[in-house]
């Protein structure tokens, strides 16, 4: 997998300054394996075992791995001791009483790629969708965008409907509701090669301008996004290659 020119290779975490959102990112498929620890708590080692699909499976215990192993850096503490507790319908938080303002996280599998958020600005969500992946994609635009949305994707083709999936999913992962809420209900409108632009979400996520979506470009033919429950200063993605402390 070639990444970005964009991701910046680093072996120390750089401060997270209030508005600034990390990104990490890695190719689970490289040789070396990456996180090079298993670092699950006993609860995610048994959630684990219950996900009968291997690449499933692998792709959860390398991506909690790493999130703890990650977060474990920004507050300094082993991994281990990272408590991510999940709300109700999924999404990983970060408890560390006397952090404040809250680290919040993301996290998103798309093939071997896995992405990593980190942010104190406000809830986060990221996603990442392989755009080689064969997709019916107006079927699929008809079914879960709006009618406007769908006829962006019908004039502008394969990458404007997975920027429009990406930034639909990160806005629902951030807000903690995942695909149990309907991915019309938060609506964007893309124009040409542009970055889609938040036009609505639902009554309960408050209003557009309180949220923040940027694109994510990961590697060729990866789409991604952020999304972000409040404003941010930059976005600063980053790829690990220095040593972690597990313990
Ligand atoms: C969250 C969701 C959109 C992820 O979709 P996906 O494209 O298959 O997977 P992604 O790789 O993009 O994201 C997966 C990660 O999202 C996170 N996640 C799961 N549920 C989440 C939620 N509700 N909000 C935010 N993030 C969530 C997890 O960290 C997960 O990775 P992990 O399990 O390996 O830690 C999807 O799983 C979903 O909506 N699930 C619904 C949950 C649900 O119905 N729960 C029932 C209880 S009400």
């Amino acid at each position: 997998m070639t990444f970005d020119d964009s991701w910046r290779a680093v072996s120390v975490v750089p401060p997270l300054a209030a508005g600034e959102v990390h990104v990490w990112c890695e190719d689970l498929s490289a040789a070396s394996p990456w996180p090079p620890a298993d670092v699950l708590s006993s609860e995610e080692r048994a959630q684990a075992t219950r996900m009968l699909a291997p690449g499933r499976r692998e792709a959860f215990v390398r991506g909690r791995s790493a999130l703890r192993l990650l977060v474990g850096m920004y507050l300094d503490i082993p991994a281990a001791r990272v408590a991510v507790r999940l709300l109700e319908k999924g999404k990983p938080v970060i408890d560390h009483p006397g952090e404040a303002p809250p680290l919040s996280v993301s996290v998103a599998h798309s093939g071997s790629v896995l992405a990593v958020a980190v942010t104190r600005a406000g809830d986060v969500g990221v996603d990442v969708e392989n755009e080689a992946r064969t997709v019916d994609r107006m079927a699929i635009a008809r079914r879960f965008f709006t009618e406007a949305e769908s006829a962006s994707v019908e004039s502008l083709g394969v990458s404007a409907f997975f920027a429009l999936w990406a930034h639909k999913e990160a806005m629902l992962k951030a807000a903690g509701d995942g695909l149990t809420v309907p991915l019309s209900e938060v609506e964007f409108r893309i124009d040409g090669r542009a970055a889609p632009k938040l036009r609505r979400v639902p009554p309960s996520y408050g209003t557009v301008g309180d949220w923040t979506t940027r694109p994510l470009a990961t590697a060729p033919s990866m789409a991604g996004a952020i999304a972000v429950r409040g404003g941010i200063s930059s976005v600063h993605c980053l790829r690990w290659t220095g040593a972690f402390v597990s313990s």
